[in-house]
């Protein structure tokens, strides 16, 4: 008798809970995304497409290849800060 009656709400509650954490993971996916990197990194030239076609699976060869790379010219504006954003925004260890 007790549950029965209980068990609508916790239903809810449960319900309720899952929907608001959901749409906190996609917030906070759309902040991470929000990085200057990706100003000029989009399209075929996303930073998705450039660590795919290079293999790069780690945070080091990223930052090496920014900071040091062929290509370090075109980055001295991009900030520490960026760069570690574009780390976490492809998941990188
Ligand atoms: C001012 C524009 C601009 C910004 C901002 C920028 N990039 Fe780039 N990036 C470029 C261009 C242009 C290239 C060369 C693309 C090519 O090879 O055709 C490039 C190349 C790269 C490459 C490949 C390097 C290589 O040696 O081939 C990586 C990795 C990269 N960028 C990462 C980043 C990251 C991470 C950030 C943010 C910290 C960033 N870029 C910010 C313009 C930019």
């Amino acid at each position: 008798m007790g549950l029965r009656f209980w068990s609508l709400p916790i239903f809810t509650f449960l319900l309720l809970g899952g929907i608001l954490w959901v749409a906190r993971k996609d917030l906070n996916f759309y902040a991470e995304a929000n990085f200057k990197c990706l100003k000029c990194h989009k399209g075929s030239q996303s930073l998705e497409n450039i660590v795919r076609e290079r293999g790069i699976t780690k945070a080091d060869e990223l930052r090496n290849l920014v900071r040091r790379g062929p290509k370090a010219g075109l980055h001295t504006t991009s900030s520490e800060e960026d760069l570690e954003k574009a780390i976490k925004y492809l998941q990188l260890k």
